[in-house]
């Protein structure tokens, strides 16, 4: 089941979250600042050992101090026009979460708007990719939740998946 919520992810119950990490996947800002907040000090640690993350790829982490058993962290693409392969970079990112997720026998994950705050990448754009891809994904798992950080977010979404 697809479901669309409007959370800080770091709140959910869920077995995964999935983080929108840069490549050295040492924290930053955004959703990743927060998700690195709240998992408190060992998920850098775990996470300097991984030795970074390719654009479009993923690691799978410890979700520490997270309600979540585990953070599947992505790389999304920086937006620059749309005509640097940003798309199927995206869509690798939604796949490779997923993929991991299923090695992990994640039951219930949820995605944050990958790309779609510092990397600029356009919201209903960046939407139509995660929901194609959460589509292929669906039957698979028991809740894909794309978790906004906003009303407007959750409406384009709600509206590309027919919610
Ligand atoms: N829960 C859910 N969504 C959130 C939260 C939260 N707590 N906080 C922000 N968002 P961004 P990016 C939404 O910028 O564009 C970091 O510094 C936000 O509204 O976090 O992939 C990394 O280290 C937006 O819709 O990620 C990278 O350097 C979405 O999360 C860079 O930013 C993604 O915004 C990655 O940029």
């Amino acid at each position: 089941m697809i479901t669309v919520k409007v959370a800080d992810i770091t709140e959910l119950h869920v077995d995964a979250i999935v983080n929108a990490a840069n490549s050295s996947l040492l924290g930053g800002g955004g959703v990743d600042g927060a998700i690195h907040r709240a998992a408190g000090p060992r998920l850098p640690e775990e996470c300097r050992a991984l030795g970074g993350c390719e654009t479009g790829d993923a690691k799978v982490t410890s979700g520490w101090n997270l309600r979540a058993r585990l953070v599947i962290h992505t790389v999304g693409p920086v937006w620059t026009g749309g005509n640097a392969g940003e798309a199927a970079l995206l869509q690798s990112c939604y796949r490779r979460c997923l993929e991991l997720a299923l090695e992990r026998d994640v039951a219930s994950i949820a995605f944050p708007a990958i790309s779609t705050g510092v990397y600029g990448y356009p919201r209903s754009d960046a939407a139509m990719v995660a929901s194609a891809v959460m589509r292929e994904f669906d039957e698979r798992f028991s809740e894909i939740i794309a978790c906004c950080f906003s009303e407007d977010d959750a409406a384009i979404y709600r509206k590309i998946l027919a919610l």
